[in-house]
């Protein structure tokens, strides 16, 4: 009753805007043909290298997170974007699409473990590679490859787990079509997965920045994802006759600080993170919904491998999160369930104003689809009181502490489920412009499209959604496992030493850069910039430029987060070879008249000998021709 209310609703609020209403009378089942053949050629031609690609600057096998170089800049390849992006591709593989337009998706994926080879050794804002695999955390570059120097949310410690799991499904992939395949899978693709398990199994019990680049703790995505790729890699392993002895000591302590520390009782909903910088919000969130469908695993059970879709804390989450939208963007006019509503990554968000996503109201229906397939193949649904507001919704004869076996019974609230999905799926549809192009958000009034526009990531999010829908579900990565269950009873601080473990993957085409060791040197700056202007610094090392008067090698901007009245101080972390002592010199750039003044002197700093210490250089107060320092002394 209340659904068709709010349909009828949402048709006459749709119809005011011109661009939606061609979707009108548009049976799903058509729309979702049509929109995902446009979503799956979408995601490919904002590959660097593909046929019909729209981002010619991109490097090949680059993934561009959207051909938008504007308001805002989205022209760059992101790790975690690229690897759920060709984790999807890879799925398209397995399930027997060989090709796309004029793009075979092996070389698709072929291009991409060649880029991402040479991307793990580029030296970057985050570190090296060598030592201390640090580079690898690095969120984001060029869409050429090289690295990015601005000021980031940085490091961001889902990538390299992220990517470990997408090669290990691309090898899956090989295993399946090509018979010198542990040959092939051992010498080219097991470097590379193994440069990102041991950076998970180093770095996992840090803080780093979430998946929205936001808020700098503990992410339960980044989370799950370090747990699976840890698990998967153990799999791996000895499918090949090797082992993982950092995935194999690693992974327990890791499932133990996801099952103790992100539930909130109280509210009833998994925290999405936690150890966090912004305490002051709700922490609802769709990061769960994300990395519980990343868990999925059809094989598993519903309490299995830290957090599947069908686990009712994340049926409690889905519940809280979407019901968190249903009053706040005018557009879903307060719809209840078992109404969908188009969501967001979170109430607080103001990114834009704060707006529905295609990313995450995709998600709401794909986690949905995860579940009911598992619900369906396990035969059984346990309603718990965790779970029972959720399926209140959307069956509301559920009753808690009860085991529904019957088929008939698991027949109705899986279908009850399935409904609901595709209700979210329908809403997408309501909003998704006549040629298909999915931006990343939609104007929470007008419904228009909004922010970077055909993103990457929305295209693979249908993809992966109507998959699921159809019943086609990835290969299993072993959430079932008996590792993946190993839960010690108590939780300890843990972290695996791969200091000097790190080695460029050759044969998958990474360069063959020396393992000089690199360590981080802190410079610092007093001064007192004028209008238009900002510091930089150059060195005779390639992280500085290798310049000391080259305007065109001027690449490292310094930073201002701690520049206050009383110490106007510019910061800039940088990685430079171990134990050599370097020359350097401040540089100011007016972006008013594009002018740049060099410092008249040269200056030396004397970086530690190889190992972990970061050497905080003196506390330098420029010396620029022509000018004084005029700040506090
Ligand atoms: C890579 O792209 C950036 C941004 O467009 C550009 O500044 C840089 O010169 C490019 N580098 C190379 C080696 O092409
Ligand atoms: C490290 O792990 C311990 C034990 O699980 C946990 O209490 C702590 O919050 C974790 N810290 C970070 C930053 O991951
Ligand atoms: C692992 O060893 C077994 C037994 O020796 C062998 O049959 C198999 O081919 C090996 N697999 C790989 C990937 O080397
Ligand atoms: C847990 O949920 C309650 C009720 O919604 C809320 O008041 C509390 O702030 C939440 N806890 C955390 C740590 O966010
Ligand atoms: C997962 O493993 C558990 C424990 O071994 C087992 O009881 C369960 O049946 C398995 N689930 C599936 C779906 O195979
Ligand atoms: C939206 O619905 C909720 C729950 O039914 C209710 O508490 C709230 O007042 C409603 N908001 C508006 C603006 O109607
Ligand atoms: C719900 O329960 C009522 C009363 O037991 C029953 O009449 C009704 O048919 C049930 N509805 C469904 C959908 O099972
Ligand atoms: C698709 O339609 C949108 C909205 O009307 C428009 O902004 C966009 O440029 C179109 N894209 C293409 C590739 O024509
Ligand atoms: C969303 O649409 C409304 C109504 O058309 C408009 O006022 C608002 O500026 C738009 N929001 C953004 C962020 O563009
Ligand atoms: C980690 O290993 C490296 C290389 O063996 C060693 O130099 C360093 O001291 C170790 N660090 C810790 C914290 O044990
Ligand atoms: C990589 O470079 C090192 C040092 O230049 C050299 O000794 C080694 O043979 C090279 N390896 C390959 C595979 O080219
Ligand atoms: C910048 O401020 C942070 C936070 O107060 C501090 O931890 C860091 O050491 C400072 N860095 C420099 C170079 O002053």
């Amino acid at each position: 009753m209340v659904s068709t209310a709010i349909f009828a609703a949402l048709a006459v609020a749709a119809s005011a805007h011109p661009v939606l209403e061609s979707r009108q009378g548009q049976t799903l089942e058509d729309y979702i043909a049509r929109q995902f053949n446009i979503s799956l050629e979408g995601a490919l031609q904002n590959i660097g290298g593909a046929n019909n690609n729209i981002v010619e600057a991109a490097g090949e096998g680059f993934v561009v997170a959207s051909p938008s170089t504007t308001n805002p800049d989205y022209f760059f390849t992101w790790t975690r974007d690229s690897a759920l992006t060709e984790l999807m591709v890879t799925d398209e593989l397995i399930f027997g699409t060989e090709s796309v337009g004029n793009n075979s998706l092996q070389v698709i994926v072929e291009q991409y473990t060649g880029a991402q080879a040479q991307l793990q050794t580029v030296t970057n804002p985050s570190g090296a590679l060598w030592p201390a695999g640090q580079g690898l955390g690095e969120p984001k570059f060029y869409s050429n490859g090289t690295r990015y120097n601005g000021a980031w949310g940085r490091p961001q410690n889902d990538g390299p787990a992220l990517r470990a799991a997408t090669f290990m499904e691309i090898s899956e992939a090989i295993f399946q079509r090509n018979p010198n395949a542990p040959v092939i899978v051992s010498n080219v693709y097991w470097p590379l997965i193994y440069n990102d398990l041991l950076y998970v199994a180093q770095y996992w019990n840090t803080t780093s920045y979430d998946l929205w680049e936001e808020v700098n703790g503990n992410s339960v995505f980044t989370t799950v994802a370090q747990h699976r790729a840890l698990v998967e890699g153990a799999i791996w392993a000895e499918r090949l006759n090797k082992t993982c002895e950092p995935c194999v000591q690693q992974a327990p302590q890791i499932a133990c600080f996801l099952a103790n520390n992100f539930w909130n009782e109280t509210g009833g909903y998994l925290l999405a993170n936690i150890n966090a910088n912004q305490v002051e919000r709700s922490q609802i969130n769709a990061d769960p919904i994300l990395g519980a469908m990343h868990a999925f695993d059809i094989n598993a059970s519903c309490d299995a491998g830290a957090l599947q879709p069908c686990n009712s804390r994340i049926l409690a989450t889905h519940k809280v999160w979407v019901d968190s939208f249903r009053d706040l963007y005018p557009i879903n006019h307060n719809a209840t369930a078992p109404a969908a509503v188009l969501t967001g990554r979170y109430p607080e968000d103001s990114y834009y104003g704060g707006n529905p996503w295609y990313i995450t109201t995709l998600a709401a229906a794909e986690v949905l689809y995860d579940a009911a397939a598992q619900f369906s193949k396990q035969g059984a649904i346990t309603i718990d009181e965790t779970s029972l507001a959720f399926w209140q919704d959307i069956y509301p004869n559920a009753t808690a502490d009860f085991t529904y076996g019957e088929d008939a019974d698991v027949q109705n609230l899986v279908s009850a489920m399935t409904d609901y999905a595709d209700r979210f799926v329908s809403l997408v549809q309501q909003y998704t412009p006549a040629n298909g192009t999915l931006n990343e958000q939609i104007n929470k009034t007008s419904g228009e499209p909004l922010s970077a526009i055909a993103l990457t990531w929305s295209y693979a999010a249908f993809v992966t959604a109507i998959d699921r829908r159809n019943s086609q579900f990835p290969p299993s990565w072993g959430a079932n496992s008996t590792l993946a269950n190993n839960i010690p009873d108590t939780c300890k601080f843990s972290s695996y030493n791969a200091t000097t473990q790190y080695t460029p993957a050759l044969a998958a085409g990474a360069p063959n850069v020396t393992k000089d060791c690199e360590s981080e040197v802190i410079f610092q700056l007093l001064w007192v910039t004028g209008p238009g202007e900002n510091t930089y610094i150059v060195g005779n090392t390639s992280f500085l430029g290798n310049t000391l008067d080259d305007t065109d090698k001027v690449i490292e901007v310094m930073r201002t987060q701690n520049y206050t009245t009383p110490e106007p101080k510019w910061f800039t972390p940088a990685w430079v070879p171990a134990g050599v002592p370097i020359e350097y010199k401040y540089v100011l750039l007016n972006s008013t008249d594009n002018s740049y003044t060099f410092e008249n002197v040269t200056r030396y700093a004397y970086p530690a000998a190889c190992g972990n210490n970061t050497v905080v250089s003196t506390l330098d107060t420029g010396s620029f021709p022509g000018r004084s320092y005029d700040g506090p002394q």
